[in-house]
């Protein structure tokens, strides 16, 4: 064995347990107690420190051209930070361009991201031009291990956007193909008369952003996007999720036994639209922007009863030059926030002051992301015969967030100031430790890519 890690609390989606464990070759061999070391073994002592699987990110846009510019994290930045914050895999989406195929714009990414990747990763890819020689290719995609695919309901300008009969196209083929078809929903007819009605009448801070794609706008596509769910009975998994009407819905389909997936992210789990009135509350401009209190409440309520199954960053962030181009305009500002470093620390910290436990942190940031997108057991749990992604975490630690203890490229966080209660103090990716007590330690070109399977 290479590596024995005694003492610690394992917690796992369904167990809280003391053992010891022994890794060989980048895998978990063996859990139990009482492990002795073999020779040449590094040992990592526990002691009253808790043992979890890496979380996944399911969510991410690093280096994305986007808003007029590109992402400010690359995917050296990006995954450097996820392994500070115990992220073990990211889940970061490949836009498929006009013309391009699906394998092209996945081998594509591979190229870019392959020698900088400091964490695992895997891709989910964005389709923009669903033509039939791309419908027949996604079952390909499905072989290659890019099993899961978005469709943006917004974004006509940047050409991302897809029509009703796009999605049910793609919906209807997953279902043959063992596919799982992504949506971000938001309305954007009504985006964009809102948008216009506002600037025709002057209002151009941050909170009209807000105003101008409000919970109705996002609900409306929520429950469209599950009306053709059903109506192909085929999977669904709604990313960045953010208001009560929308997952309501996600609750009802859910109950009539639909295969819907809703995936919330932790800013509009902390934050409200109230910091769209901030100074800088141009730096929180996402979509779909952060909601009120009322929907912050059913988003929590949601994780603990089930009806959200994920919780993922969307990390998207952009350099502040960037974000003030929309200082005098709210529809110039690059949309997207930082989050990747942030999503484990802080949703463990809110089961350490008590809102939920550390096993439900464990299933929405890793086992069910794993399960959902086909790259389960070897990740998102801690078993023998699973990738040795552990994140040893110091209960007693506290911690707080600023720009200059985090690991990215971006020039602020959205989290400044934040208090968290317990931090990450080692993180280790197949066996390898990448980040101890502050300090990155991983090196890029480190990371692998995942291939996930379809649901066949
Ligand atoms: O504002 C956001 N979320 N930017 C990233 C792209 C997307 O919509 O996921
Ligand atoms: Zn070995
Ligand atoms: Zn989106
Ligand atoms: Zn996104």
């Amino acid at each position: 064995m290479d590596l024995v890690i005694k003492n610690g609390t394992i917690i796992t989606a369904t167990d809280t347990y003391k053992a010891d464990i022994a890794v060989e070759d980048g895998k978990i061999i063996m859990i139990g107690k009482n492990i002795t070391q073999t020779e040449g073994a590094k040992l990592v002592d526990a002691s009253g420190k808790y043992v979890l699987p890496g979380a996944i990110d399911a969510h991410t846009h690093l280096e994305m051209p986007f808003g007029g510019t590109t992402s400010a994290d690359s995917y050296e930045a990006g995954t450097r930070a996820a392994a500070c914050g115990g992220v073990t895999t990211v889940f970061d989406f490949v836009i498929q361009r006009k013309g391009q195929g699906l394998i092209e714009a996945v081998e594509g990414r591979r190229t870019i991201c392959d020698p900088q990747a400091c964490v695992d990763y895997s891709f989910h890819t964005a389709i923009t031009d669903l033509t039939p020689e791309i419908l027949e290719e996604m079952k390909e995609s499905v072989e290659y291990g890019v099993p899961s695919f978005k469709l943006f309901m917004v974004y006509k300008k940047e050409g991302l956007m897809v029509d009703d009969g796009v999605l049910a196209k793609a919906l209807e083929k997953s279902k043959d193909i063992g596919a799982l078809i992504a949506v971000h929903a938001e309305n954007p007819d009504l985006i964009d008369m809102r948008i216009e009605k506002f600037l025709s009448e002057g209002k151009t801070s941050a909170w009209y952003h807000y105003l101008s794609r409000p919970e109705f706008v996002e609900a409306e596509a929520n429950k469209r996007a599950i009306h053709w769910a059903k109506a192909f009975d085929a999977p669904l998994y709604i990313v960045h999720l953010a208001n009560k009407e929308g997952l309501e819905e996600v609750t009802k389909a859910r109950n009539e036994g639909y295969e819907i997936y809703a995936e919330t992210c932790p800013q509009y789990l902390h934050f409200t639209n109230e910091v769209y009135k901030r100074e800088d509350g141009r730096n929180f401009v996402c979509s779909p922007p952060i909601k009120g209190k009322e929907s912050q409440e059913a988003l929590w309520k949601g994780i603990l009863n089930g009806s959200i199954q994920t919780v993922a960053t969307d990390h998207c962030p952009f350099q502040s030059y960037e974000k003030d181009w929309g200082k005098d305009d709210f529809t110039k500002i690059p949309n997207g926030c930082m989050g990747i470093e942030n999503l484990y620390p802080y949703m463990l910290s809110e089961a350490n002051k008590g809102r939920i436990s550390f096993n439900k942190v464990v299933e929405v940031c890793s086992t069910n992301v794993a399960k959902i997108f086909g790259c389960a057991p070897q990740k998102g749990t801690i078993a023998a015969g699973s990738d040795a992604d552990i994140v040893i975490y110091d209960p007693n630690k506290k911690f707080v967030v600023s720009k200059e203890n985090m690991h990215s490229d971006v020039d602020h966080t959205i989290w400044e100031g934040i208090e968290l209660k317990g931090y990450p103090v080692m993180t280790f990716s197949r066996g390898k430790l990448v980040y101890k007590d502050g300090q990155f330690l991983g090196t890029p070109g480190h990371g692998q890519f995942i291939k996930c399977k379809g649901r066949k």
